[in-house]
């Protein structure tokens, strides 16, 4: 991305890159999307309420479209991200509707919501099964790691420093630890600080 907006926004310029961004700068971007998949495949019917809160662009939403599943709920504070992938199927909003879900991901977002516990707890009451990935608090070692993943991905040193500034201001990282006060089924996996975690809801009905 040539323009790294400081501080960082969700705007429209980002959602064009968006997809190909998060590959370059989210470790086991695609693994964790194939396992929320793999996890639905199993444990929903494709007429199961899915959520992603924090939806960006909705590209996930339309791989969960793409194999079946039609009642698709899409949450993103930033309606720029969305709001030119509208398909009649998805249902976008940028506020959380209060209704069960069998299933909602919440992937990469939390650590931007400075009331993230009020949310987890909130989107928890509402879902069976919920599945949340975050960047958490990461040591030098690991993130001298990141940045030479990130390196490997393509991305360049000033385009790495670049969006650490950006993201400065607006990123609320916690220990790992902090997740497991949660009902968490398993750690699903984890790479250079970005943990993936299987949650299960307050909500028993699927
Ligand atoms: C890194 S992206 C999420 C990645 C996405 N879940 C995926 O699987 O590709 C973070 C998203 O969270 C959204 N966001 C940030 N704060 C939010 C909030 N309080 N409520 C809902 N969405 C929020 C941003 O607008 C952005 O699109």
């Amino acid at each position: 991305m040539k323009n790294i907006p400081n501080p960082w926004k969700f705007n429209q310029d980002v959602s064009l890159e968006y997809e190909s961004h998060v590959l370059k700068h989210i470790p086991l971007y695609n693994k964790t999307i194939d396992y929320c998949l793999d996890f639905a495949s199993e444990n929903t019917t494709h007429n199961s309420r899915i959520l992603d809160f924090g939806c960006a662009t909705g590209c996930t939403l339309r791989k969960f479209k793409s194999k079946g599943w039609s009642n698709l709920w899409g949450v993103d504070k930033s309606s720029d991200m969305f709001k030119h992938n509208q398909d009649g199927v998805i249902k976008y909003s940028t506020t959380l509707v209060d209704q069960y879900y069998s299933l909602s991901l919440v992937n990469w977002t939390l650590h931007f919501c400075d009331n993230k516990w009020d949310i987890l707890d909130k989107i928890l009451s509402l879902s069976t099964w919920v599945i949340l990935s975050e960047k958490t608090l990461e040591s030098t070692e690991l993130k001298n790691e990141y940045y030479s993943w990130k390196q490997a991905q393509g991305c360049t040193l000033e385009e790495i420093k670049a969006k650490e500034r950006s993201l400065r201001e607006m990123m609320w990282l916690n220990d790992p630890k902090d997740y497991l006060t949660y009902p968490v089924e398993k750690i699903v996996h984890s790479q250079f600080g970005f943990y993936t975690f299987l949650i299960k809801g307050d909500n028993e009905i699927s």
